[in-house]
C-alpha cells in the first residue's frame, strides 16, 4: 500500500465438521499445554508459531467446502514462506515492508476476543481457542494481489467466513459486514502517531457486501504454511479475500458487525479517489497513479526474485463474477 506523500481441492460442498475431529484437535492442544495457556502464547513464542497444524495434518483438515478449484493455475510456484512473513503490509506496526516482522513479534494474540454482532439473531464471542477449533479448517492456496502491483501465492489455513456468519444468523435487514482490527497503541506503534501509522485513522476498518462475505472463497484465516499465523500476517485471525486487492484482507480482527448501510473503510477514508469500497482486482481500471494491468509475482528467496505477469480480472477468481452482474466496475472500483 502506498500513501500519497510518498489444486487444492475440487471436492463437493459441505464436508461438515466432524465433531470428533475437532474434539481431538482440542485434546492435542490441551496435551501440548496450549489451551488455556493464556499469556504463554504471547511474546516471542509466536515468532516461531505453534506448528500443531503440522502434526494434525492429515486427516485433521477437512476437505474443501468449495465446489470449484481455488487454484486455477496450479503450476504456479508458491511464494517462499520467508518472503510471505517478511514482506508485509500491516501499518499498525509501521509503513515499511520490513516493519511488521520487526515490530510485531511480541504482539500478544492470546487471550483474544472476536465479537460478531449487529444485525444478527445470535451474537457470538469467540476466544483464541474457539478460532482454532470451532470451525473445520481447510488449507487453500490463494493468490493475494496487492494494490501496489505485487502478488504472492500462499497456502492459507482457515474456514469460510460464511460458516461464521451462518452461525450468527444475519437478520434480513443486514446488507453489509463491517470488520475491525484491534486497537492497542501500547502494542502497535503505528497507532501511536499518524506519522508511524501512515496517516490511517485507527482502528483499521474494512467492509464487504453481505453476499460477498457469504461467498465461500472469503476465508477467515488462522494459519499459513501449515502453522498458525505469525503476528505480522494478522494473527490470530484475519480475512483473506483473494479476488480483491490485499488491503481488503484485514488483519487481527476483533469485531465483525452486520449492518444495513455500506460501512466506511480505512483506505477509502484516507484517499477516496484511489481506494474504493469494492476494490476488486481489475486490470482494466488503473490506480490513478499507476497501471494495474500487470503484477510482480514474488517467487524466490529474494524480494527482487519476481516474475512479471498479466493481472487477471478478479485476480483470476472468476467464480465471483455473478456477484457484480450489471455493475459498472470502473465506477464501483
Ligand atoms: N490489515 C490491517 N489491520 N492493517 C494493514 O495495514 N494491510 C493490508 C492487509 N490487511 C493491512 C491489513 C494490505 S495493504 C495488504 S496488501 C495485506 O494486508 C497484506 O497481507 P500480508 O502482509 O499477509 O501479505
Amino acid at each position: 500500500m502506498l500513501i500519497k506523500s510518498t489444486k487444492r481441492s475440487d471436492e463437493s460442498e459441505n464436508q461438515v465438521t466432524d465433531e470428533t475431529v475437532f474434539n481431538s484437535r482440542r485434546d492435542v492442544l490441551k496435551k501440548l499445554g496450549f489451551l488455556g495457556a493464556g499469556s504463554l502464547l504471547g511474546g516471542s513464542a509466536l515468532a516461531n508459531p505453534l506448528d500443531w497444524f503440522k502434526d494434525e495434518r492429515p486427516p485433521k483438515f477437512v476437505q474443501s467446502e468449495l465446489s470449484f478449484n481455488v487454484d486455477t493455475s496450479t503450476k504456479q510456484t508458491l511464494t517462499p514462506e520467508s518472503q510471505a512473513i517478511n514482506y508485509n503490509n500491516f501499518y499498525e506496526f509501521g509503513t515499511s515492508k520490513s516493519d511488521p516482522a520487526k515490530h510485531a513479534q511480541s504482539f500478544k494474540v492470546n487471550p483474544w476476543k472476536l465479537e460478531v454482532e449487529g444485525l444478527v439473531e445470535n451474537p457470538l464471542t469467540l476466544d483464541y481457542d474457539d478460532l482454532l477449533t470451532k470451525f473445520p479448517l481447510e488449507e487453500r492456496i490463494y493468490r493475494l494481489r496487492c494494490v501496489e502491483a505485487w502478488s504472492m501465492v500462499i497456502p492459507w489455513i482457515g474456514f469460510s467466513l460464511s460458516r461464521l456468519l451462518k452461525q450468527a444468523k444475519p437478520l434480513s435487514s443486514a446488507k453489509y459486514v463491517a470488520f475491525e482490527t484491534v486497537y492497542d497503541p501500547k502494542q502497535m506503534r503505528g497507532q501511536r502517531s499518524r506519522f508511524l501509522g501512515g496517516g490511517v485513522d485507527y482502528p483499521y476498518i474494512e467492509g464487504l457486501r453481505l453476499d460477498e462475505a457469504m461467498h465461500p472463497l472469503a476465508l477467515m484465516t488462522v494459519g499459513m504454511y501449515g502453522k498458525t499465523l505469525p503476528p505480522q500476517n494478522g494473527a490470530p485471525v484475519r480475512l483473506t479475500v483473494p479476488w480483491k486487492y490485499g488491503f481488503k484482507s484485514i488483519k487481527s480482527l476483533v469485531k465483525i458487525k452486520l449492518v444495513d448501510k455500506m460501512p466506511p473503510t480505512s483506505w477509502n477514508i484516507l484517499i477516496p479517489s484511489e481506494y474504493g469500497f469494492y476494490a476488486n482486482v481489475n486490470p482494466k481500471v488503473a490506480h490513478p497513479r499507476w497501471s494495474q494491468a500487470r503484477e510482480r509475482r514474488i517467487v524466490g528467496a529474494s524480494v527482487l526474485d519476481q516474475k512479471r505477469i498479466d493481472t487477471k480480472m478478479f485476480n483470476g477468481y472468476e467464480e465471483v463474477t455473478s456477484l457484480y452482474t450489471g455493475m459498472d466496475l470502473a465506477r464501483y472500483y
